[in-house]
């Protein structure tokens, strides 16, 4: 007889997963002023923000109007229609409403991309420092990732060169993600035009493209869509949301644009999508139209407290000692390399192994809350992510504390 276990069994998958680094930060900083400890927390990486009223004012009427029950599992057409006039005039991305799926946040729609695209065994191609979740959603689909890293000299850009030399028969996708998190940074149009020319010579290639932080940008680079470059366009999966631009990260709205194929990839995200959590909530879709169709004053006003917020710390990390930050052009985040400070004993008497050791000294000592690189790819492990969603006069505190530590630092 099988011997039988007192507990259940919990898959290799489930417990392969780390929890994503960023939200175990802010769920500790959480903690801890819980317990009354006045922590300066640069970790979430959300806007610090509300929504804007006319937003939720639409969601609102549309809840007590009744939109309550089941909608067509990629959104309602006549919301994909607003998407979709967005991306042609906008991003000069050809597509129609058919292209267009919503769900509930840019994450699960990259989630489920992969998982149409990525038969175990086929290869990612993840630029790094990149985003947390790329590799874990990269891997439960069984995907082989390939990290292909940017040089801090060149914002952590990568070249069209690094990108050939990743492609393999093999390759399944290549991500993308144009102002980036954690790095802040930004391709040019001709530095993505170039990268869409390599991947135009290899047919089996995708190209997911977050453009998540498209419209927080501030540093004078234009920001540019890879699904518009005719040589690729069939091949581009165009992945935004509301999280980021109008301050709605708790709404969770996300949507993909996949104009290609007949609109092959868009069919094939559907039906996973309507076996798992069949579509975003009812009554939030008016809130995508009013915030596309409405939302540009409130977004503007967003962009240019970011700036200011950018410069500010930008220079302030600059000015401290061991500390090298590439100038933030995009989204909310400074990605500063603090592996001068590794092998050194803190104030606390705690020895900086790593990143994620500066991280836990900083916050227990300063009581500064910053994520450590480890987790956006192996290139990222000399570095620390700032998040620069929080006011002014918590930044120049942050980055006091910040710095008095590090003059004590042994
Ligand atoms: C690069 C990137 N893509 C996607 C997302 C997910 O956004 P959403 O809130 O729409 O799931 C985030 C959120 O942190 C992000 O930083």
């Amino acid at each position: 007889m099988p011997t039988q276990t007192r507990t259940v069994r919990i898959s290799e998958r489930a417990q392969s997963l780390k929890p994503s680094a960023t939200f175990a930060v802010t769920a500790r900083v959480r903690e801890l002023r819980a317990q009354g400890r006045d922590v300066i927390g640069f970790g979430a990486g959300e806007p610090d923000f509300d929504t804007p009223s006319a937003i939720k004012d639409a969601a609102i009427n549309a809840l007590r109007a009744g939109q309550t029950g089941y909608q067509p599992v990629p959104g309602p057409p006549e919301t994909r229609e607003v998407i979709a006039e967005k991306l042609n005039r906008e991003n000069g991305i050809a597509c129609g409403p058919g292209d267009i799926v919503i769900n509930a946040g840019a994450k699960h729609t990259v989630y489920l991309v992969l998982q149409a695209l990525v038969d175990p065994g086929r290869e990612v191609i993840i630029p790094t420092p990149g985003w947390v979740s790329y590799r874990p959603m990269a891997e439960l689909c069984g995907g082989v990732v390939r990290e292909v890293p940017g040089a801090i000299d060149n914002d952590f850009k990568i070249t069209p060169r690094q990108l050939e030399e990743a492609i393999t028969p093999e390759t399944a996708v290549v991500i993308l993600n144009s102002p980036s998190n954690p790095c802040g940074t930004m391709y040019t149009p001709e530095e993505i035009n170039a990268l869409a020319d390599v991947v135009a010579t290899h047919e089996h290639v995708a190209i997911i493209s977050d453009e998540i932080y498209e419209k927080l940008i501030y540093g004078g680079v234009e920001h540019c869509s890879i699904g518009a470059h005719p040589g690729v366009a069939e091949r581009v999966i165009t992945i935004n949301g509301l999280s980021k631009a109008y301050a709605m990260t708790g709404w969770r709205l996300g949507y993909l644009c996949a104009p290609g194929d007949g609109g092959v990839v868009a069919r094939a995200v559907s039906r996973l999508q309507g076996q798992m959590n069949s579509h975003a909530t009812a009554f939030c879709y008016p809130a995508i139209v009013e915030a596309i169709t409405n939302g540009g004053e409130a977004v503007e006003a967003m962009r240019r407290e970011f700036g200011v917020r950018a410069e500010l710390i930008h220079g302030l990390l600059t000015e401290m000692p061991g500390v090298i930050c590439p100038r933030p052009t995009g989204a909310f985040y400074a990605f500063p390399d603090i592996g001068a400070w590794f092998g050194r004993t803190t104030p606390g008497g705690a020895t900086i192994e790593c990143a994620k050791t500066f991280t836990e000294a900083l916050l227990e000592e300063a009581h500064v809350a910053v994520v450590p690189g480890d987790d956006f790819g192996d290139s990222a492990r000399r570095h620390v992510r700032f998040s620069f969603a929080c006011s002014t006069e918590l930044i120049i505190e942050g980055c006091r504390r910040t710095r008095a530590w590090l003059e004590e630092i042994a």
